[in-house]
């Protein structure tokens, strides 16, 4: 990853960093009954090309970050402060008209749920011309002749028969290629992928990543995938974020985060999750407690109240000290590397198995 070395009021070159950056990100929602904190310092660099996955409990901001990156959070109710930066191009306080420009064109995003994407009133066909005709200043007829293309490549049979289809004639696992043909038409620098497979069989699931997989190797797309399926993760991301209450607590190459994690959350999560060779037998083991409030959140380490490794460190560090992720840490977490790696090898990995 690289790091953007940046003083304080200097603007950043648009080459000097990475391709999509993000630095202390903070997001926060105006509520009834106060802020909520949903992302809260967050920070990490993509490169193009480049699949980073993003993992986490629900409610941990992934969605949230993701949304703000595309700047579809509602101004009137939202806080945002830090940065992100497209190329360069500070997107936090962009014009709704720039952002506009940018969705759908150099930025796309997929959802679990493709209604949410997809109009019932228009044909699947219309919905996918129009961002090219739009974007591109393409003609109908070869708009029209780019989503037939677009169709046929994201696997749908007689696409230019189907493109006259409305979304409820489609299929769900239909559905989603559709909406993956409308986010990629325009050839998206980056495509957002919020747990695109979800709600898909497994079959279903695999020809889907390897459509976007295939589809990153065409146009160097750089891919944010969030899920909480770490065997989809394994196989999709080349870097791993573990997110916890709005923050990364934990950050590498997927070889990294998932042969030697390094945070106590990553490991509870290992441990929690259905993994795709393991043993179906195996029992998991949930992360006992749950997600903080983000109202008030805990002090010092977000995850102390939860964390089964916190009498190892010296004092109340945990309780009072917020550990830091910095460049180069892995993992937001006051044990010592070697305590890390000696509790990871000795008592988390057997268990694994
Ligand atoms: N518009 C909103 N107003 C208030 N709270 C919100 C809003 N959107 C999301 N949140 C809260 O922000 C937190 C992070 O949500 P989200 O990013 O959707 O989590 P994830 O995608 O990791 O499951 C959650 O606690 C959620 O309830
Ligand atoms: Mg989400």
């Amino acid at each position: 990853m690289t790091t953007v070395t940046k003083e304080a009021g200097a603007p950043v070159p648009a080459d000097a960093g990475a391709f999509l950056s993000v630095r202390d990100l903070h997001v926060s929602f105006a509520t009834e009954d106060g802020a909520v904190r949903a992302v809260d310092g967050l920070s990490f660099d993509l490169e193009r090309g480049r699949t980073l996955g993003i993992v986490g409990e629900s409610g941990s901001g992934k969605s949230v970050t993701n949304l703000t990156v595309l700047g579809l959070h509602n101004p009137m109710f939202t806080t945002v402060e830090g940065e992100i930066l497209l190329e360069g191009q500070e997107l936090t306080t962009a014009r709704e008209s720039e952002l506009e420009r940018l969705r759908g064109n150099k930025v796309a995003m997929i959802f679990q749920d493709p209604l949410t994407a997809l109009s019932p009133y228009y044909t699947v066909g219309r919905q996918i011309a129009e961002p090219y005709m739009k974007h591109r200043g393409a003609s109908k007829k070869a708009a029209w002749e780019r989503t037939v293309e677009m169709l046929g490549k994201v696997g749908i049979p007689n696409p230019r028969e189907r493109a006259k289809d409305y979304p409820h004639q489609f299929s769900g696992g239909m559905r989603q290629r559709a909406m993956i043909a409308m986010a990629l038409v325009c050839d998206p620098d980056l495509l957002i992928a919020d747990e695109p497979t979800t709600a898909l069989d497994v079959t279903v699931q695999a020809q889907i990543l390897d459509l976007l997989k295939d589809l990153q190797r065409e146009f160097g797309t750089a891919i944010i995938f969030i899920t909480h399926d770490l065997g989809v993760i394994a196989d999709m991301a080349d870097d791993i974020m573990v997110m916890y209450a709005g923050s990364a607590v934990e950050r590498g190459t997927t070889e990294q985060v998932l042969r030697s994690p390094q945070h106590p959350y990553t490991w509870g999560l290992l441990n929690s999750m259905p993994r795709l060779d393991s043993d179906l037998g195996t029992p998991l083991a949930p992360i006992p407690g749950a997600p903080p409030s983000l109202l008030n959140p805990p002090s010092g380490c977000r995850f102390h109240p939860r964390c089964t490794f916190r009498d190892r460190v010296g004092g109340d560090r945990c309780v009072t000290e917020r550990p830091l992720l910095a460049p180069d840490r892995a993992a937001a977490c006051h044990l010592t590397a070697e305590q890390k790696r000696s509790i990871f090898v000795d008592e988390i990995r057997p268990r694994l198995g």
